[in-house]
């Protein structure tokens, strides 16, 4: 049985991931290629149980260190319990999010360091990195309208704080893409989502 690919789509709040992620399925179902489609933080329901934790807004929020160990333990279940068994199987796994979210988000953003977010990821999951990561950009206005349009004033607790976090997310991001340019595609998200799909299979058509 050849193993699976597995894609992770990242970026910001609002870039529009999980639609893309979706409509990426579809296209690699209707090609006869299996997939197993998930998101982050969560995917298993243990995972899920910590997303809860991690994204509600009870109590006073969360250290960046405990943050990052969180999503690195709920991460772990996820690979162990769900991605590595559907690769196993020959299935694509296409992932709304994955470690360099955190390294965005905890590493970059959050200042811990992303040899931190590394050595976390190393215990927790073997340091299994996707395939592909495919970063989707958008303009900080565009980002800000769309996720205004999802979830009004309910925005989760990592979701909700301010413009300069999440532009040191985006910055991180961009870092990172260009660190690693093998492993990332970078994508123009302010396009229609037609457009965005059709770069997102070019993206990926090297992997096939
Ligand atoms: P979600 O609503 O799934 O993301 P999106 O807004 O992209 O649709 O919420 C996930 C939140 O968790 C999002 O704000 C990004 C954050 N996150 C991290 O900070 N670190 C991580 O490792 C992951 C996977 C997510």
């Amino acid at each position: 049985m050849t193993r699976g690919k597995f894609i992770a789509f990242e970026g910001g709040e609002g870039a529009g991931k999980s639609t893309q992620a979706r409509l990426l399925a579809q296209a690699l179902e209707a090609r006869g290629i299996a997939c197993e489609i998930t998101r982050e933080p969560g995917g298993t329901p243990g995972a899920e149980a910590i997303r809860a934790l991690l994204l509600g807004t009870a109590g006073d929020g969360w250290h960046p260190r405990a943050e990052a160990l969180l999503f690195a333990a709920a991460r772990s279940d996820h690979v162990e319990r769900r991605i590595l068994p559907a690769l196993e199987a020959g299935k694509w796994v296409i992932c709304d999010r994955f470690v360099d979210s955190s390294r965005a988000y905890q590493g970059g953003a959050g200042g811990l360091g992303d040899a931190d977010i590394m050595a976390l990821h190393q215990v927790g999951s073997c340091g299994l990195l996707p395939d592909m990561a495919i970063l989707i950009e958008v303009s900080p206005a565009i980002a800000a309208a769309r996720a205004a349009a999802r979830d009004g004033d309910a925005a989760d607790r990592i979701g909700g704080r301010g413009e300069a976090y999440h532009a040191r997310v985006a910055a991180a991001f961009a870092r990172l893409a260009e660190q690693q340019p093998m492993r990332f595609a970078r994508i123009d998200g302010n396009a229609s989502q037609e457009l965005v799909s059709q770069a997102v299979l070019a993206a990926i058509g090297s992997l096939r």
